[in-house]
């Protein structure tokens, strides 16, 4: 009797903090490749005046920042730094230093990891053993990179939209296959592991998040992550959080009453709290240069107030997972003034309108940077 009052309320003392911080995150991971190729912040409340992009976030409710990270980007043909370790802890300081807290994207490449590409480090092994071993010791290095620098790291994702497994080939995986996830749970359990070298080194253990992309999508979520630990390698244990990638531009399927039954589906199975780790909404989206998608919730309107209601709406649907355990939410790349389009057919999907003069761009904060509020 008193072992299960002692759990209850253990669970519930658990369901509390767990809903106690709501993460509110944009994506800022080209704020400073922006910067540096000549686009100046103007706050669009404050008269115009001039800001830093994070500040004028920041009064919008952006409490977290996400950022990505490459491995050589080098070495993936990139010109500069942009996305490496040395470029994305500088960004993570800056924003540490004015109270954000930190979610690092790890994606295991020299450039782009997502549902279409997961490409091996130029310079890692491409067998099994040793490329887990180099993972192991990469992830554990790269943390503490950031507790050296004094940055504490809220949630770490191991890996970026993982479905079809990533450090392909090796790590190929395929969610309609229990068996094909053998050599990803070695890799991901060996990230994993990097994450305890790191906490055993001191740093103060972030939350683990695994990230994939069709949030919306429930039997693709439950195939994946029963896949995921069919072997055992990986357990339920390994994991803190799971972030969903969701967008409403790629499937007419992604609905918010979708996505509310694949998070229910999740939360009921797994426990564990949940984030929508990217989303964004076209402000603009006229169909001038490339098709116009199909939207997934077509009442909500292509302009900035619709950027607001969809944010909004997709806020009520993660508070709304049982148990208190929808977490969080992140805007993906809202800062982006030379790549508006977000990945979407869309021409425009960040939160600053641009006045472009030449390469130099002056970028205005739209009235969807109060999305958070
Ligand atoms: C936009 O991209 C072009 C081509 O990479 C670059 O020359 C320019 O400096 C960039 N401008 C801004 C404001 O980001
Ligand atoms: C999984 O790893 C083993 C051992 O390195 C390798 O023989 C096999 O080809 C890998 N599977 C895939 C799909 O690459
Ligand atoms: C994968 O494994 C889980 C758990 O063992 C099982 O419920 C599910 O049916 C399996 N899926 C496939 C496609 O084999």
């Amino acid at each position: 009797m008193l072992s299960i009052i002692a759990v209850s309320i253990f669970t519930w003392l658990r369901v509390v903090a767990a809903a106690d911080f709501f993460y509110k995150g944009h994506d800022l991971s080209s704020l400073r490749v922006s910067e540096v190729s000549g686009t100046t912040y103007y706050d669009g409340a404050k008269g115009g005046q001039q800001r830093a992009a994070e500040d004028i976030l920041a009064d919008g409710g952006m409490n977290t920042v996400r950022l990505r990270l490459w491995v050589n980007p080098r070495d993936s043909g990139n010109q500069g730094d942009a996305y490496g370790t040395a470029y994305t802890l500088d960004l993570a300081k800056r924003f540490h230093a004015k109270g954000q807290r930190i979610y690092l994207d790890f994606h295991f490449s020299d450039t782009w990891a997502d549902p279409g590409k997961q490409g091996i480090p130029r310079k890692w092994p491409k067998e099994l053993d040793p490329l887990a071993s180099t993972l192991r010791k990469y992830v554990a290095s790269t943390l503490g990179h950031f507790k050296a620098a004094g940055v504490p790291i809220a949630i770490v994702a191991l890996g970026n939209e993982i479905r079809p497994g990533m450090l392909w080939p090796v790590g190929k995986a395929n969610p309609g296959q229990n068996g094909s996830f053998k050599n990803l749970s070695v890799l991901w359990k060996a990230a994993r592991e990097g994450v305890s070298d790191a906490v055993a080194a001191g740093l103060k253990k972030p939350e683990v998040m695994i990230h994939i992309d069709n949030g919306w999508d429930s039997q693709l979520q439950q195939n994946w992550f029963a896949g995921l630990t069919a072997s055992g390698v990986v357990t339920t244990k390994d994991w803190d959080v799971i972030g969903l990638s969701f967008y409403p531009f790629y499937n007419t399927r992604a609905t918010f009453a979708n996505l509310a039954t694949s998070m229910r589906n999740l939360a009921t199975k797994y426990n564990k709290p949940i984030h929508v780790a990217e989303t964004d909404y076209p402000a603009e989206c006229t169909g001038k240069y490339k098709a116009k998608p199909q939207m997934s919730e077509p009442s909500i309107p292509s302009n900035v107030g619709g950027q607001t209601q969809w944010v909004q709406k997709t806020i009520q649907t993660v508070k709304a997972v049982p148990n208190g355990l929808g977490q969080g939410i992140f805007y993906w790349e809202p800062t982006w003034t030379n790549n508006t389009g977000l990945g979407s057919a869309c021409e425009d999907a960040i939160l600053f309108a641009s006045k472009w003069s030449g390469s130099k761009a002056a970028a205005t904060s739209r009235t969807s940077v109060n999305m958070f509020k």
